[in-house]
């Protein structure tokens, strides 16, 4: 069975990896991804300066998904530029997650990083934990701007990981940006933002940061995911490759991603919930998915969704 895949000319020989923000902070977090069946190596979205993120409690598991408000804690993109290097051992693509909290924030890291030669490059417009601070990629001039101003400085493939989107002429703007940038690659989605999950017994929200706010993953979202990647894969066709992310589970939700357009997946919470052996298990049932149902690849099967 083949799940390998090409994302922008980079080839990963599984279509499965961790999603940026899941298990992929520090050294030895990266290193773990490195020596599990994850097809490549996301990191934490990296700021210019460390950061410890918002107060805990800021994620909380829940009988179908999660809620989360990070705050973006990571190193600071110099200990990334560090270490992407040793992190080549591994033999599997390096994907650098950068954000920030102003244009130049995202110039000067995408500037060092793509020093280091990391595979691709994804640009995070859609963090919606950082108070005060809107997704950029909600923005949509300002989203071109900033994808315009990055794509000035890099030599590897930039993509960009896209918030949610709830209705079609927002996916039409966004398609207009992509298409004008030359984004390589898109991911989406990130979290479904400013959610708000409650303890109806403790009469509490669960999480601390923004009075609860935050944004939910897992299976919960899989629908919004699964809608963002068939609208976007309708609008782009397969000049750009997307990564689909939210709500994956099992080795049929990787299959519905696919269906819908994705050409890999990243998994969120699952990996958090699970850790690194999510992926030897999600293989297996993707594989027996694929089997049972005649396909020998999951190229063979992308974007194939019918309609009614
Ligand atoms: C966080 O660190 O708050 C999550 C990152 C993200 O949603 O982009």
């Amino acid at each position: 069975m083949d799940l390998s895949t090409n994302i922008a000319g980079v080839q990963l020989s599984t279509c499965l990896m961790n999603a940026s923000g899941a298990r992929c902070v520090s050294q030895d977090e990266l290193e773990r991804l490195g020596g599990s069946l994850a097809g490549a190596i996301v990191t934490k979205s990296m700021t210019p300066q460390s950061r410890a993120g918002n107060p805990e409690p800021r994620y909380v598991g829940f009988e179908g998904g999660s809620i989360n408000s990070m705050g973006l804690p990571n190193l600071g993109y110099a200990a990334y530029a560090k270490m992407i290097p040793g992190l080549r051992q591994f033999g599997k693509p390096i994907v650098a997650s950068i954000a920030g909290f102003q244009m130049d924030d995202f110039v000067e890291i995408a500037k060092a990083i793509n020093e280091v030669k990391p595979d691709l490059l994804e640009v995070n417009l859609s963090c919606p934990n950082i108070p005060g601070k809107p997704q950029i990629g909600y923005d949509v001039e300002a989203s071109e701007r900033l994808l315009n101003k990055i794509r000035n400085v890099v030599s590897i493939p930039m993509g960009v990981k896209l918030p949610p989107y709830f209705d079609p002429a927002h996916h039409e703007m966004l398609a207009g940006v992509l298409d004008r940038v030359k984004v390589s690659f898109i991911t989406v989605i990130n979290s479904v933002g400013n959610a708000l999950v409650i303890d109806p017994d403790k009469e509490s929200v669960v999480i601390k940061p923004k009075g609860g706010f935050g944004g939910l993953g897992g299976r919960i979202i899989k629908p919004v995911a699964l809608a963002n990647v068939r609208a976007f894969w309708k609008l782009l066709g397969d000049h750009i490759p997307i990564i689909g992310t939210g709500g994956v589970e099992t080795g049929r939700d990787v299959f519905e991603h696919v269906l819908c357009g994705a050409s890999a997946v990243q998994i969120g919470t699952a990996l958090v919930e699970e850790d690194i052996s999510v992926f030897e298990r999600l293989e297996r049932e993707l594989k027996q998915w694929l089997q049972q149902r005649g396909y020998s690849s999951i190229m063979a099967c992308r974007g194939k969704l019918k309609e009614l």
